[in-house]
């Protein structure tokens, strides 16, 4: 069973409740009608109901009529969400009619709603910049306890049969959010990786916080870095399987591992990879997917403390269809391990 195919049917077995804020987008409906049709979610489009169905008249999608559809420009529904907008906010200074204002935005309406225990994920993206989908997400629901930092993971299938990784993939991260982490923010892209590839990926993980340098090999500021955000790490999460710092090779190669790094507790079988900015994370997954012929899924967005995640604006049904999966999958997590 492929990686998709395991989720698939783990999101169908708890059905989660999704929202999509851009619910008129035509590859957002598509999504969500495949998604309604499987049985993998509950939708919650948001638009007004006649716009969305002459939208899925036009396309041809019979399943939409299963979605709950909510206008965010109705009264009523900013009536019931703005007073907890104001309460989460207004220690910023906004007044109860900015709130209003806010709450009528699709982006932060979805987030209400998954704040206040009414829908359990989103999926935007197709429309919104990452900057919009991702400051909604900061504002409203937060992160987990114990993680400040919300980060952006991928998880790179490689080809099969691959002597990298586990079950022939790797997590990347942070690799979509944090432009310059600090010691502790790494720290915390670490754990909540781990978390990630467990609860996504389905693998133990084995957390490499890479470096161009290997145990002391290099000596910069930028190394101490990852050596301090390796040491946080193992003090905050004691069981995780975790080393640094580590260049790239000694990471993954048990055969480079054991000339530069013998005592690693890695063993060169790192399949998760934290990089330590995000020039190098986000170049790095775009090169490895491009130069390797390596799927990248995500990026998925970790730490928060109920799921929300982001699409490309060239995205494809297909895209949504898998990021709505991720979502849910993501959300099942957080309730077994609460
Ligand atoms: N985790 C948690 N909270 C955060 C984070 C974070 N990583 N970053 C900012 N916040 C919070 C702040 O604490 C603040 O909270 P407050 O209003 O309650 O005090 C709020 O979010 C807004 O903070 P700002 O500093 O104003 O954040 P800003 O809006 O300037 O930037 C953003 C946030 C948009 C995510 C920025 O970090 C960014 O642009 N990152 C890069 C995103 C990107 O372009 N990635 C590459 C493309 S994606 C791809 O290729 C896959």
């Amino acid at each position: 069973m492929s990686l998709f195919e395991a989720l698939t049917e783990k999101a169908k077995s708890m059905p989660q409740r999704i929202v999509l804020p851009e619910g008129t987008e035509p590859r957002t409906l598509t999504a969500a009608d495949r998604i309604i049709a499987e049985n993998i979610a509950e939708v919650i489009l948001f638009g007004d109901l006649n716009d969305i169905k002459s939208m899925a008249k036009e396309l041809n999608l019979t399943h939409i009529d299963r979605a709950t559809i909510v206008n965010p420009s109705d009264e009523k529904v900013i009536d019931h969400y703005a007073p907890l907008f104001y309460q989460l906010r207004k220690s910023k200074g906004i007044t109860m009619e900015q709130a209003r204002l806010t709450t009528a935005n699709p982006l932060y309406l979805g987030c209400l709603m998954v704040k206040a225990g009414d829908a359990d994920g989103q999926v935007a993206g197709a429309l919104n910049t990452t900057g919009n989908v991702l400051r909604a997400a900061f504002q409203v629901i937060k992160t987990q306890p114990g993680i400040n930092v919300v980060s952006g993971a991928f998880i790179m299938l490689l080809p099969e049969g691959s002597s990298f990784g586990s079950k022939d993939l790797l997590v990347f991260a942070d690799c979509a959010v944090v432009p310059d982490p600090s010691a502790e923010e790494l720290a915390q892209i670490a754990i909540s990786s781990a978390q990630t590839a467990r609860d996504i990926a389905g693998i133990k993980p084995r957390v490499a916080m890479l470096s161009f340098s290997t145990k002391g090999s290099a000596k910069h500021e930028r190394v101490n870095k990852v050596i301090a955000a390796t040491r946080i790490a193992q003090e905050m999460c004691p069981e995780l399987i975790i080393d640094g710092e580590l260049q790239a090779d000694a990471a993954i190669v048990p055969s480079v591992a054991q000339t530069k790094s013998p005592n690693s507790s890695l063993s060169g079988r790192a399949n998760v990879l934290i990089f330590p900015s995000l020039e190098v994370g986000n170049i790095a997954y775009k090169l490895v997917q491009r130069l390797g012929g390596v799927q990248a899924v995500g990026p998925v967005l970790q730490g928060l403390a109920a799921p929300v995640n982001d699409l490309s604006r060239g995205c494809f049904p297909e895209d949504i269809y898998k990021t709505i999966i991720m979502t849910c999958i993501q959300a099942i997590g957080l309730k077994e391990h609460k």
